[in-house]
């Protein structure tokens, strides 16, 4: 039961969250668009396993770190979306290529050349910069120079990737779809096949699945939806709270949580409490949250306990080893955060 969990403890709706990976699940279903899912949103390997049991072609990661515990346990066809670099990491990759079905984002000759010296066919995905302003290669043409350097070095050129990120508008979406359309097509009349072209997230999966010469989909939040992503992505339900206690009150003006920002992100906004109209959370300290009482009469008394609404969910999920899974007040099961 939820009473005899200790505070501050993370919870995962198990039907919110069910209703969201169908919902992803059923769009691709009949498609030719396949969906690899990302796992920095959630980094839990149950729930990975949930994702290629309802359709999943892999999973997509943004660290070698993810890769290794998605390797661990044996999950098939790894996408690493994110760009490595210097000999450490180079080193990691090339041992984790070695047990594992695993796929790295480049986007800089110096890598490729990096990766090249050890003589070993590593799989490669240019990453391309569809707007995000954060890594990839800018232009088709650079994208072309980078794949004519992976096959010219051995290595296995497998296509290219761009992540739009959060974007609001069908516009914004289709502008960055038809920038990695522009490079497929340069690449394919420079005589280069494109196996994968991956793109699209939570907000954009609808377009960028349908657009002509995408392959894939790396959405990932989808399926631990948070509240501020949700303001946004309507199609996917809020699945993750913060259950805390209160630890003080002062009458008519404030409690306070055991909950702070060593237990719930604040980066993207302050989360609201569930449940609990007359108290708006004012502030987050390390260990503490600092709820103003709006209403006198709110029924909050010192060991109660409260629900909080998780706002950024990435950032969150980072700080905790496990996530409950709920239904109807009760624990079902528990989920291990890895990676
Ligand atoms: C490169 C990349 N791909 C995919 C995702 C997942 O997309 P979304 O959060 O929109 O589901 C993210 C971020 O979360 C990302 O940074």
């Amino acid at each position: 039961m939820l009473d005899a969990l200790e505070t501050p403890a993370l919870l995962l709706d198990l039907d919110a969250m069910e209703a969201n990976l169908e919902k992803m699940a059923a769009f691709f279903r009949g498609r030719t668009t396949a969906l690899r899912p990302h796992y920095k949103n959630h980094k839990c390997v149950a729930l990975a396993r949930r994702q290629l049991a309802a359709g999943a072609i892999g999973v997509t990661c943004a660290t070698l770190r993810e890769a290794g515990v998605l390797a661990d346990h044996g999950i098939p066809g790894i996408l690493i979306a994110n760009e490595i670099a210097g000999a450490v990491k180079i080193r990691q990759f090339l041992d984790l290529a070695q047990r594992a079905d695993v796929t790295l984002a480049v986007d800089h000759p110096d890598v490729v050349r990096a990766l090249a010296a050890h003589r070993s066919p590593v799989k490669l995905l240019v990453d391309v910069d569809v707007g995000l302003d954060r890594c990839g290669v800018a232009s088709a043409g650079e994208a072309l120079r980078l794949a004519r350097e992976i096959i010219g070095a051995g290595l296995i050129f497998r296509g290219l990737m761009g992540y739009e990120g959060r974007i609001k508008s069908r516009e914004a979406c289709e502008a960055a779809m038809a920038r990695l359309a522009g490079c497929r097509s340069l690449l394919e009349q420079n005589g280069i096949p494109v196996e994968i072209v991956s793109a699209g997230g939570s907000g954009s999966y609808k377009i960028a699945g349908q657009y002509p010469g995408i392959t894939e989909i790396q959405a990932g939040s989808y399926v631990v939806m948070d509240t501020d992503y949700g303001a946004i992505c309507p199609d996917f339900a809020p699945v993750l709270r913060l259950l805390a206690t209160v630890i003080s009150k002062t009458e008519g003006r404030r409690f306070v949580l055991d909950a702070g920002l060593k237990s719930l992100s604040g980066e993207r906004g302050l989360p609201m409490l569930k449940d609990m109209p007359g108290a708006r959370l004012r502030k987050l300290s390390a260990e503490h949250a600092i709820v103003d009482i709006l209403d006198a009469s709110a029924p909050v008394h010192v060991g109660d306990r409260i629900e909080i609404r998780v706002h950024y969910g990435d950032a969150t999920i980072n700080l905790h080893d496990r996530m409950y899974g709920v239904r109807r007040g009760c624990i079902e099961e528990v989920f291990a955060i890895e990676g």
